[in-house]
């Protein structure tokens, strides 16, 4: 059996402690918060077989002459037409101005959506933090329906907080 595989047949409590497991490993030998993010949306679309597109939208550094952005970073899935995303658009610009998590069991459902891919069913979005602002995202979409449970959302903060406290430490 695949690590994958093996992952994703344990019950959902002891998956999520594997999984966390393994991203404290991860996070002991990386150089850069850009690695981070990029060994996170790859262990998680990996090992976690509803998360079929996994990625981090990070708020472009502030102009005078621009609203501020969401831009795409690393990512694991199809390529998405999304690569920028203004603040007033999408389940992402929604979770980016509140900073709170959204979680949307049926994206058919939402009008904010924006369509990444037409298998996507459910969505959820966390926000990450540098020192209590928001700094970025991380955006998970899945071809189920309400794919996101409360351990979901759990594993799914727990990422962004690690990216947030990684990038108080050192730039990205
Ligand atoms: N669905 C997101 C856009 C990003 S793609 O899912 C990758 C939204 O509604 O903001």
């Amino acid at each position: 059996m695949t690590r994958a595989r093996e992952l994703s047949t344990m019950p959902a409590a002891s998956k999520l402690e594997d999984v966390k497991r393994e991203l404290n490993q991860l996070i002991q030998g990386v150089k850069s918060s850009h690695q981070l993010m990029s060994e996170i949306v790859e262990l998680l679309h990996e090992h976690m077989l509803k998360y079929n597109w996994v990625g981090f939208y990070m708020l472009e550094p502030e102009s005078r002459s621009q609203p501020p952005m969401l831009a795409l970073g690393p990512f694991q899935g199809a390529m998405t037409p999304h690569t920028r995303i203004s603040l007033n658009q999408g389940i992402c610009g929604a979770a980016a101005t509140s900073g709170k998590t959204v979680i949307v069991d049926d994206v058919g459902k939402d009008a904010r959506y924006l369509a990444c891919s037409l298998e996507t069913k459910s969505e959820i979005v966390v926000p990450v933090f540098v020192r209590g602002k928001v700094v970025g995202e991380l955006d998970i979409d899945s071809h189920f329906l309400a794919a996101f449970k409360d351990e979901d959302r759990e594993l799914v903060e727990y990422c962004a907080a690690l990216v947030g406290q990684h990038l108080e430490k050192t730039p990205a």
